[in-house]
């Protein structure tokens, strides 16, 4: 049989070079500060060597997992980046319908430019990520909206009290793609609905409440502490991010925070992680130090760029070729076999 090359996404990330205009694709791969968060979480994988077990019967791996209960081919799924109708005319639409055609979740931006409406038309499962905006009644409202239109659970991020200074994106994207969520996020423009910065974990408590049934995520967490503080207030699941090296440069890199956090929360609270995942051996670290999922970002967007909902699907199952390829040479015939012990840390004492 004739197989597709395997897509690369450092090669999908050239590709996308070559046909974004170089103010957008600098946006997209703009860190903050001087870009030292951003090297490091993709370094900091690397420097954790897996000790392969042998003679183990992988003669079938299974790659298939379930996030907060609903269940995906393999735990890689897709980061919530806005403005996504800048890469692609499909915009957040064809990363969902990609995304559903490869088993894995999207998580929606709040600065999408696709509509709730359109998300439901892709039939595959989503999540809405949100920010806790100045006026609450607001908040309430996309979140009931949200649930209305199908999503399954809300991603608060907590890592962007303000936006921190791009190192290549400066006055970037401008007030002509604002999102176009819900009616009252378009009418006001993104004056009057950035995150307010004196969100705390009080505010966490009222948002699990006005969340309802839907399960609450929250992303940006890097602290155990902080892990257990947001268990505390209701989170079902915590994602270890620094915003993909975009908030606080100098922020701890993600694989390095992880086992901190898993080790802070109760079993039954889920850890995800993102930042820096481009592989499968990438995935099986995640995994190995306590993920239930690992989520990327911009890789998505370069797919989107180069093939929309197409280039999309065709990375998420390429990713999860490269996993069932890693699993097996690990000796793990399943997710549920990875565990911390194929890790052996370069630095243990750090
Ligand atoms: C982001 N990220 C992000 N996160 C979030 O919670 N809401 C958002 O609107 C955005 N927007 C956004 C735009 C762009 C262009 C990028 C690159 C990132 C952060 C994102 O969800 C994720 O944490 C990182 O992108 C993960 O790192 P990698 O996979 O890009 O290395």
């Amino acid at each position: 049989a004739v197989t597709a090359p395997p897509v690369e996404p450092r090669d999908l990330e050239a590709a996308a070079r070559a046909v974004l205009p170089a103010q957008v694709y600098d946006y997209i791969a703009t860190g903050s500060g001087v870009e030292e968060t951003l090297a490091a979480n993709l370094a900091a994988w690397r420097e954790l060597a897996l000790a392969p077990r042998v003679l183990r019967d992988v003669g079938r791996v299974d790659t298939s997992t379930t996030v907060l209960g609903t269940p995906v081919s393999s735990p890689v799924q897709v980061a919530p980046t806005g403005y996504q109708r800048l890469v692609h005319p499909d915009g957040e639409l064809g990363t969902a319908t990609g995304a559903a055609h490869a088993g894995s979740l999207l998580a929606l931006s709040t600065r999408a430019t696709a509509t709730f409406g359109e998300l439901a038309g892709a039939a595959g499962p989503w999540w809405l990520q949100l920010y806790v905006l100045r006026d609450r009644d607001l908040t309430a409202t996309v979140v009931e909206r949200a649930a209305a239109a199908g999503a399954r659970a809300l991603v608060l991020t907590v890592d962007t009290p303000y936006v921190a200074k791009k190192a290549r994106s400066t006055a970037f994207p401008p007030a002509a793609v604002s999102p176009v969520l819900v009616p009252e996020l378009r009418a006001r423009g993104d004056e009057g609905v950035w995150q307010d910065p004196g969100v705390t974990f009080a505010d966490l408590a009222w948002l699990a409440e006005v969340s309802g049934r839907l399960p609450l995520v929250v992303k940006g967490v890097v602290r155990g502490d902080d892990a257990r503080a947001c268990a505390d207030a209701g989170a079902d699941a915590v994602w270890v991010s620094n915003h993909g090296g975009r908030q606080l440069d100098g922020a701890v890199p993600t694989a390095r925070a992880l086992a901190e956090v898993r080790a802070a929360l109760p079993e039954e609270v889920e850890v995800y992680v993102d930042g820096g995942i481009r592989t499968g051996r990438d995935v099986v670290r995640a995994l190995a130090l306590g993920a239930t999922a690992a989520f990327i970002g911009r890789p998505a967007v370069w797919a989107l760029a180069t093939g929309g909902a197409a280039g999309v699907r065709d990375l998420l199952v390429a990713m999860r070729a490269d996993l069932e390829e890693t699993l097996a040479l690990c000796g793990c015939a399943s997710i549920a076999d990875v565990t911390p012990d194929l890790l052996r840390p370069a630095h243990p004492h750090r």
